[in-house]
Order: C-alpha cells, then sequence, then structure tokens
C-alpha cells in the first residue's frame, strides 16, 4: 500500500464545508495523507500521521485540481485568421465550425490525437486533472465515432456533439440531419460517449431539434448537457431544465424566467468567461445567477474558434475580473462547481476517499490566481497520486 503524506500547507482548499471553514472547506496550516491514489485523511499540519513518503508543500497552498467541464479538443488546424479578423472588428459566428469541420475531416487519427493529447497536457500543467471532451468537428458518423474514440483515449468524460451545426451536405434538410443523430449517430458512437450536447442557438439548432436529439440520446442511456444561449437570449435553458440536463453551458444570454427555472432545478450553470474574452462580447451578468444559489461551474470552452485556451487559472482571473465572481466562488466553480456539472462526487473536493487530484501553488493563497493574472502559479499537479 503506498501512502503520501503532503505537509506544510499554509491554506488547504478542500471544498467539503465539514472539514473546515465555509463553502470552501478552508484549513490553515494543513496535511494531507493519501493512500493508493486517494484520500485517506484530512487534518491539521500538527496532527498529521507519518507516511512512507513525504511531500513538502513549503508554506504554499494546495487546492483541489480543476474539473474543466467543457471543452472541444477533438479537431485539425487552427482559425488564427478568424481571431485576427474577429479583432479588426468581425463579429464571431457559428458559421466558423465549418471550416474545423473540413480540416477535421481530412485529418489522420493520429493528427486528431496527436493534437487532442498536447492540450489536455498543456492543461494538466495548468492544473486540470479532469477534462470533459466533445466531438462535434465530424459531423458525419464515421467522423463523429472516431472523434469519440480518440477522446475516449484521453478521458472518460466524452461528449457527443453531431449536433454542434447542420454540415454543409445537409444545408437547407436540417431535419434530415436531425434524423441521422437520432437514428443512426447515437447507436454508433453511444459506447464511446457519456454525454449527448446540442448547440442550440442561433445559426445553429432550434429548440425543437434540440429537444429530438436530447430526448433521443437520454433513451439510449446518454446523459444530456447543453450549449444555450450563446448567441442571444432563446429558450435554451428552459429546454435544458425542461430534459434535466447536468448544466446548461454558455448561457451569455439569460432573463428572471430562466433565472427561477435554474433556481427550481438540479441543473448547474456554466459560464465559459475566455469565449466573451475571445469573441469580444459581453460577459453576463453572473452575480444575477450566483446570488440567486444556482450551482455554478466556470469552464475553459477550448476549442479553436471561440476560446483557444486551456487555462484555468486565466479563466478563474476573468470570472472575477470581468464577470464580478468572487475569488472564493471562482475557485469553487473550477473545481467542485465543474465536478457537479460532470455529476461526479470523487473529485473537485480533496476529502476522506476522494481521488487525490491535486494543485499546489507557488503562493500562499488561491486568491493569487486571480490577483496576478498571467503569472504561473502552478507549483506541482498532482493526479490520483502521480506527480504530473
Ligand atoms: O462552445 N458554441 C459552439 N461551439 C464552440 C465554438 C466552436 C467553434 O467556433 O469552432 C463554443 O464556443
Ligand atoms: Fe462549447
Amino acid at each position: 500500500m503506498s501512502q503520501t503524506v503532503v505537509k506544510n500547507i499554509s491554506l488547504l482548499v478542500t471544498n467539503n464545508p465539514t472539514l473546515g471553514k465555509t463553502e470552501l472547506g478552508l484549513i490553515e496550516n494543513a496535511a494531507l495523507l493519501i493512500e493508493n491514489g486517494k484520500i485517506s485523511w484530512v487534518g491539521a499540519g500538527e496532527s498529521a500521521p507519518s507516511a512512507e513518503k513525504t511531500i513538502d508543500a513549503q508554506g504554499k497552498a494546495v487546492i483541489p485540481g480543476f474539473v474543466d467541464s467543457h471543452n472541444h479538443l477533438i479537431f485539425a488546424k487552427d482559425r488564427a485568421g478568424e481571431f485576427s479578423a474577429r479583432m479588426k472588428g468581425q463579429a464571431y459566428s457559428a458559421g466558423g465550425i465549418a471550416t474545423t469541420v473540413a480540416a477535421t475531416r481530412s485529418a489522420s487519427d493520429d493528427d486528431l490525437l496527436a493534437n487532442a493529447t498536447h492540450l489536455v497536457h498543456e492543461g494538466l500543467h495548468s492544473g486540470t486533472t479532469t477534462v470533459e471532451i466533445k466531438s462535434g468537428y465530424g459531423l458525419t458518423t464515421i467522423d463523429e465515432l472516431r472523434s469519440l474514440k480518440i477522446a475516449k483515449q484521453l478521458t472518460d468524460e466524452t461528449t457527443f456533439l453531431g449536433a454542434h451545426v447542420v454540415p454543409s451536405e445537409y444545408k437547407g434538410k436540417a431535419d434530415e440531419y436531425v434524423e441521422l443523430i437520432c437514428e443512426q449517430m447515437i447507436a454508433q458512437v453511444k459506447p464511446y460517449a457519456k454525454w449527448i450536447d446540442v448547440f442550440c442557438d442561433k445559426g445553429a439548432f432550434t429548440t425543437e431539434q434540440a429537444r429530438k436529439i436530447l430526448l433521443a440520446g437520454k433513451a439510449a442511456g446518454l446523459r444530456p448537457r447543453l450549449h444555450a444561449n450563446q448567441l442571444e437570449q432563446g429558450d435554451g435553458i428552459a429546454l435544458g431544465v425542461e430534459v434535466g440536463v447536468a448544466s446548461v453551458d454558455h448561457i451569455s444570454h439569460f432573463n428572471n424566467g430562466d433565472i427561477e427555472l435554474l433556481k427550481k432545478s438540479k441543473t448547474v450553470a456554466t459560464f465559459l468567461p475566455a469565449a466573451e474574452f475571445s469573441t469580444r462580447s459581453n460577459y453576463p451578468d453572473a452575480r444575477r445567477i450566483l446570488e440567486a444559489g444556482v450551482t455554478v461551474a466556470l469552464a475553459s470552452d477550448c476549442n479553436p474558434g471561440s476560446s483557444y485556451t486551456t487555462n484555468m487559472p486565466f479563466v478563474i482571473a476573468l470570472a472575477v475580473r470581468d464577470m464580478f465572481f468572487t475569488p472564493e466562488q471562482a475557485i469553487w466553480s473550477a473545481t467542485k462547481g465543474g465536478a457537479l456539472a460532470l455529476q461526479r462526487d470523487d473529485v473537485g473536493h480533496l476529502s476522506v476517499g476522494s481521488r487525490a487530484d491535486f494543485v499546489i501553488l507557488k503562493e500562499s493563497s488561491y486568491i493569487h490566481l486571480a490577483y496576478r493574472p498571467g503569472v504561473n502559479l502552478i507549483g506541482q499537479v498532482w493526479q490520483h497520486d502521480k506527480r504530473i
């Protein structure tokens, strides 16, 4: 049995309010014991048990590894030109997705795997220990299937997003494409996907089409989640709550009715501020959702179009500076909130029995993640008892 004790932690974020102060379950001068990849003891440094191996946190803060619950990593080629045009005034639209679909279809499996592996490692080195990956740049049965087979090599949190946009060969025949998804794709991709997602928005799928796809996925045993109201106010949040999705994501637009629906549901509200940043869009007024007591997650939305970053500390800094999250709300949403958005209770917190996925920061508090933007504050990343 391998035992490791982490000592000399200035401030430990457990995200377990029964273990320490506030929602973050904060313990000062703390220690952790890890056995076989799981946390087996958490408490005050002076009562730490001894173990075969000791890690000295050197008076720095320790937080749970980030749970990045929304990413599109199976693609080929970037869209730097589109970003540059946008910074010169062009607006973001769902149309750019087609460029990546063409590049992805002509890429080899090896190239797609290499690119996604590189991005997962990039995230891991910035503290992301659990990552969700969507398909959605294949949009044929074969290309969606291979995208998910590749994603499955990198994470268990795989999402079928065949309903990302209507592919060009189905132009004017969106309902036929919806039929293809419901009648063929879902059955084929099912062994490789945990989740089903739909981009329900302007230029993508209507509420009716999204409902049909989510229900077909649910009937096949996939768990639903939804891209909702990124580009305009629509019925995405209401649909998500109606279908019982784990999370409605983006929600750059919402109204009072949407907040009321979310309040009464178990659906998590996931904000993706790096997408607003990279598309130069207005940030939603997240405070209204936070103050309503809705469970909130933060994720990076890494993709080559609207948000080409894997960096959760950057997402936290944006959430705090531009969306008025408190540092506490941001760190919680990027860890425990992400775990709830993925319906996981083994990650996103550091309690007895949880996975030993944690980050030793280079500073003595999690506040520095927002306070020192753009600076690499990730000291050590541990994933399941292995130092990355
Ligand atoms: O989450 N909203 C839809 N999909 C992506 C963007 C994809 C792209 O532009 O390639 C997103 O932002
Ligand atoms: Fe997305």
